[in-house]
């Protein structure tokens, strides 16, 4: 079990009435106000338990695109919510907590990406789902880390192709499909924590156990794993794995999910360097219960986005949906 430490703002904004029961709240302002629950699998187990819907980026973009609620409560972080509301500009998204982030999106402001594009013109620019709407403005195709593979070998051979924000899963990339993507240079805080020197220390003292690695890590751990592919594709590989013993390298809030799968299996996190919780996601550990309550009780705070923004942003993702 990994020590959840104290996350900065992780406090509900407004005073919740802690005799209520939140679970039963919740399915109530769903059925009231025909609301949805999609969430991440780094969310906190409670969340997941109240989710109508679990998946990884790609699946939850799905979800989003086909939904026939009015509400979206998405229980993730900025770029999924805000990807939902391109999908849907007649909508009302809630996030329940609007700090929750991605260092990757952070790490890609949108003039200098389109900066870097007009050092390469001609180029193609694929981006990682993970960056702002204004950077999905900017490019050609979105990719998840389970689509990545199969849109990168659909373009030309002769073309210059970009791809940002994270240089893990492009130079990942790169290796599967034997091209020289240029990659911008972010990283995920979360997945560059984990540390080759205990991971290999891990598996000396658990022989039989397998790894299986988000492409969000370094090369350094990647080379360890038997599997490397998006957290479905992880929980998935789990479920059907006949080893006992499973090292997870990604954020643990996958854990839930597997050990109520598979109870006859231990799973273990890939340790960080530092004694610290910084295995886990700052940004989606903002959102909590109580925030989910009251983002369905108050429908706030929404996703609110220019009409110009939207339309741009949504063609490379509509190009994505098509192409998975
Ligand atoms: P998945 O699409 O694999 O769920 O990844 C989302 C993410 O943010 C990983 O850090
Ligand atoms: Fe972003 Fe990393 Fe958190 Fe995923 S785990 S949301 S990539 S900071």
């Amino acid at each position: 079990m990994t020590t959840r430490l104290p996350i900065a703002g992780r406090a509900a904004p407004k005073p919740v009435d802690p005799s209520l029961d939140l679970e039963a709240e919740i399915v109530k302002l769903k059925r009231e106000k025909n609301a949805v629950v999609l969430a991440h699998y780094y969310q906190d187990s409670d969340i997941q338990d109240v989710a109508d819907f679990l998946g990884d980026s790609l699946q939850l973009a799905q979800a989003a695109a086909t939904t026939k609620a009015d509400v979206i409560c998405f229980a993730g972080v900025h770029f999924m919510a805000e990807t939902a509301k391109i999908l849907n500009p007649d909508k009302i998204v809630v996030l329940p907590d609007l700090e929750a982030g991605c260092s990757l999106a952070e790490g890609c402001p949108a003039d200098k990406f389109a900066a870097w594009k007009a050092m390469h013109p001609g180029s193609l620019a694929v981006s990682y789902i993970n960056c702002s709407a204004e950077v999905k403005a900017l490019s050609d195709y979105i990719v998840t880390s389970s689509n990545a593979e199969k849109i990168v070998r659909s373009l030309p051979a002769d073309k210059t192709v970009l791809f940002g924000p994270d240089r893990n899963l492009g130079a990942w990339l790169n290796g599967r499909v034997g091209r020289e993507m240029k990659l911008w240079q972010g990283s995920c805080i979360v997945h560059e924590t984990f540390s080759e020197r205990k991971l290999v220390g891990l598996k000396e003292r658990h022989p039989g156990a397998i790894v299986l690695a988000h492409p969000e890590c370094e090369e350094a751990v990647l080379r360890h794993a038997d599997y490397i592919g998006s957290t479905t594709g992880i929980l998935n590989y789990a479920k059907s794995a006949p080893q006992k013993e499973i090292i997870v390298a990604t954020e643990p809030g996958i854990l839930h999910q597997m050990e109520k799968a598979c109870p006859d299996k231990t799973f273990i996190p890939a340790p960080p360097e530092a004694s610290c919780a910084c295995n886990e996601c700052p940004h989606m550990k903002k959102n909590s219960l109580e925030k989910v309550y009251l983002s369905l009780r108050d429908l706030d705070p929404r996703l609110e986005m220019r009409a110009d923004l939207l339309e741009k942003a949504r063609l490379p993702i509509d190009r994505m949906l098509a192409l998975s």
